[in-house]
């Protein structure tokens, strides 16, 4: 099935969906020696706005990306929508299904993979996960050894299917957690942050799975990640997500249209100084937004420093001129083409790749 971008038929939709956290403050693990009144020491509760009326709508067979830093807010609306979380406000339709009243029907309609390889048993091997994992779904002895067998092989893990999780790899164990996720063939998928702390190899792998899940099976597939390479390559469209709102959503080239027309100039470099931003700015304050992204010097990446829109390339001069003052190395220059950290930036002023509210996942 091939996805149909005019199409209104929608597997996944939320309507003014919203998820409040109220968080105690932790007192320690000494915290009973600790005097003061009994008010102050556990009802000091801050609230954390999780989604903010979030409206989405996702086209039955579309490869949906969910982008946002940590913290924005997307593992929240996975959870909300595969039901392990109930919202504060609003609701979400999957399937045609209601996500507060019809929680079963919603539940056989998704695979998702929340949290991966830590939620199998790893004194388990590969098969004996499948199999129990499988068991819970009722189907019949017969059936659950041949969809198993299938899902090692389309994994690529029928080799070692027989040795425990333990002894596998990150990536393979996030394989077979996806393979779970498939086990009863579900229509939708709900993948959250799928290649998180994988190495290339397996992320590549993974991510080449997914598009053939969507475009060979025509599964719906929602798939939230703070890695914008990943959402650009995969995805229909993608939902930009911060602190709760939902703040865009378009297809990747149309997001990235929207910082076209403004100027871009990247100066690719070491050692910039530590207070980059506010020292360019201070010297060009008719440059829109000037970002630094730190690159790992001591392993070769490079930092990246970005001028957008109003002079940025007439101020080129004056800014290579201060960094080399700072003794910056300037090692190329470019007029960059747009991506999806510069929509990101324009749309809310933060980073996507360091910003956030918390470290969660
Ligand atoms: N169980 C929880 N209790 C309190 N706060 C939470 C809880 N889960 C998430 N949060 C907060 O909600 C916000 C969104 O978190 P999350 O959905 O995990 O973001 P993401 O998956 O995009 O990193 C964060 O500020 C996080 O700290
Ligand atoms: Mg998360």
């Amino acid at each position: 099935m091939v996805y149909d971008e005019s199409s209104d038929a929608y597997s996944i939709q939320t309507i003014n969906l919203a998820k409040l956290f109220r968080k105690k403050k932790h007192k320690g693990i000494f915290g009973f020696l600790k005097r003061g009144n009994k008010k102050e020491k556990s009802e000091t509760k801050d609230v954390t706005v999780a989604l903010d009326h979030v409206n989405l709508k996702i086209r039955t067979g579309e490869l949906f990306g969910l982008l946002g830093p940590n913290g924005a807010g997307k593992t929240t609306l996975v959870k909300c929508l595969s039901t392990i979380l109930i919202p504060d406000e609003g609701t979400a339709i999957i399937n045609g299904f209601d996500i507060r009243k019809q929680t079963t029907l919603v539940r056989a309609s998704l695979g998702m993979v929340i949290g991966g390889e830590r939620t199998l048993y790893w004194k388990l091997t590969a098969r004996d996960n499948l199999m129990y994992f499988a068991s819970l779904y009722k189907m019949p002895r017969k059936r659950i050894k041949k969809r198993v067998d299938e899902l090692l092989e389309k994994m690529n893990l029928l080799e070692r299917a027989d040795e425990r999780l333990e002894d596998y790899s990150t990536g393979m164990r996030q394989k077979v957690a996806i393979a779970r996720a498939l086990l009863h063939d579900p229509p939708i998928l709900l993948l959250d942050e799928p290649t998180l702390g994988l190495d290339p190899t397996f992320s590549r792998q993974i991510r080449n799975q997914i598009r053939e899940l969507s475009k060979k099976e025509g599964k719906t597939v929602l798939l939230a990640t703070h890695y914008m390479e990943e959402a650009d390559e995969l995805c229909d469209r993608i939902a930009v997500i911060n602190e709760g709102k939902i703040v865009a959503a378009d297809t990747p080239d149309r997001l990235k249209a929207m910082v076209k027309e403004t100027e871009l100039v990247e100066i690719i470099c070491y050692n910039p100084p530590q207070d980059a931003e506010k020292y360019l700015e201070s010297l060009c304050p008719d440059v829109e937004i000037i970002t630094l992204v730190r690159g790992e010097e001591a392993k070769g990446t490079p930092s990246r420093i970005k001028l957008m829109g109003g002079n940025a390339e007439k101020r080129v001069g004056t800014v290579v001129d201060a960094l080399r003052k700072k003794n910056t190395q300037i090692t190329s220059l470019n007029i960059s083409l747009p991506t999806l950290e510069d929509v990101f930036i324009k749309l809310t002023g933060a980073k996507l790749t360091e910003g956030g509210r918390g470290k969660s996942q």
